[in-house]
């Protein structure tokens, strides 16, 4: 296996090379057990191309300013429910919060259903599943299709999407959305052309796609804003100026540039999706190294995002780095959260709206304190990037 981790490399293999580089490997193959072809794990090539084709303009900017107050009113909710505790005092679990309001925030902005009691199934499914992938990759034994519990755990979630897909059908309305796209490709005139398992694997990898990261990076931001309450004070100035007490609108959101620094900052230490993996098609040369054919390529955004020529004092957390004139002094590639090429995230929009709505709104109703004797919150490497035991705060209604 061969580890990149220079700026020219990341750019050799996800975008100039990027043809030579597929997902056919020992990580990828690990994801397929439970996502099949969906976009996330699939391979590459043409049957990829024509995968992304159909779902693209569901991520599109427009498509994403019809969702924006389905986002608003589910984080509106939750907050209403934090505001209504018994115990304001009490200390709040808020990672596992955050992740039932991004799974419910998928579910209804790209399937257009609102989640139901089983939803509570579906997460802890999928981080137990998550669980077992993220260690058979540090150790590989015994081999996945020998598990007999990950398959009763991928056989449930597939319940849970083959439920989601059954109801679309019974329903009679037309709708021109990412549900409509995805079920077009069991058509034989999409190009795609998937069968009913292979619908499941899509979907599946929608949805976890759509909260996973997601909602880990929103509990990282609050633990960030409730370490450093200078920081958040700037945050919680900018939307009483900016919003005035009204709910954001996706307008609104591009004049709320210090509350998108401080996401930008808490993508690069915790990068959610942090790491990838390529294979070599044919051989090639990176950097004078010779890469045979075959050969695995590691790319860790964890690592690069703390390259120490790029980032001055790398570890430490400081939002100014975003600030325009900073940003124009580094090269544009040395932060790619999302990665680039033509396999770059195609929820990114989506999560970057998401993540501003959700953050600017807490800062208009909350204050977040880190309680007394807390120590600082470490990773848990599994396929994504967790707060290891959650990130647990005060809540304070400002
Ligand atoms: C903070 C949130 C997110 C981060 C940091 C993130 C990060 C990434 C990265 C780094 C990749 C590229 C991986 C590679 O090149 O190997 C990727 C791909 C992908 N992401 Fe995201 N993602 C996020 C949210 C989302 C959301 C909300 C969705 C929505 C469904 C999504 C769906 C996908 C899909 C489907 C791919 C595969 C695209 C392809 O191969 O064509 N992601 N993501």
């Amino acid at each position: 296996m061969v580890l990149v981790n220079h700026p020219d490399h990341f750019q050799h293999v996800l975008v100039d090379a990027h043809a030579n580089y597929d997902k056919d490997n020992f990580l990828y193959r690990a994801v397929q057990t439970v996502f099949r072809g969906g976009l996330v794990s699939n391979p590459g090539g043409e049957r990829w191309r024509a995968r992304r084709r159909m779902m693209q303009p569901s991520f599109n900017r427009g498509s994403i300013v019809d969702l924006s107050p389905g986002m608003t009113d589910l984080t509106g909710r939750l907050l209403d429910r934090w505001a209504a505790r018994d115990d304001p005092d009490a200390v709040v679990d808020v990672s596992a919060d955050i992740r039932d309001l991004a799974l419910k925030i998928a579910l209804r902005s790209l399937f257009g259903v609102e989640a139901g009691a089983d939803v509570a199934a579906f997460e802890r499914n999928f981080l137990e599943l998550n669980t077992i992938i993220g260690n058979f990759f540090r150790f590989p034994f015994p081999p996945l299709s020998r598990r007999p519990r990950l398959r009763a755990l991928i056989q449930d979630m597939d319940g849970f999407v083959d439920r989601l897909v059954t109801d679309r059908e019974a329903d009679p309305a037309e709708r021109r959305d990412l549900f409509s796209a995805l079920l077009a490709m069991t058509h034989h005139t999409s190009g795609v052309n998937l069968t009913r398992q292979e619908l499941l694997g899509e979907i599946l990898s929608t949805i976890v796609s759509g909260y996973e990261t997601s909602s880990n990076s929103m509990a990282w931001v609050f633990y960030r804003l409730a370490r450093h309450p200078e920081i958040q004070r700037r945050v919680q100035e900018e939307v009483d100026r900016v919003l005035d007490g009204r709910a954001p609108t996706l307008e609104s959101l591009s004049e709320l540039t210090y509350t998108r620094m401080v996401i930008d900052e808490t993508l690069r230490l915790h990068t959610p999706a942090w790491q990838t993996m390529r294979r070599a098609i044919a051989d090639d040369e990176i950097g004078g190294y010779r890469i045979p054919q075959g050969s695995s390529v590691y790319l860790n955004f964890l690592t690069y995002h703390r390259h120490p020529e790029f980032w001055p004092d790398p570890d430490r957390f400081d939002p100014e780095r975003f600030a325009p004139e900073n940003a124009a002094k580094r090269p544009r590639n040395v932060y790619q959260p999302f990665g680039s090429g033509p396999r770059y995230c195609i929820g990114k929009y989506f999560a970057l709206t998401e993540m501003q709505i959700v953050v600017a709104m807490l800062a208009q109703t909350f204050t977040l304190t880190v309680p007394p004797g807390q120590r600082p919150v470490g990773f848990a490497p599994l396929v994504t990037l967790h707060p290891k035991g959650g990130i647990r705060l005060r809540l304070a209604r400002r």
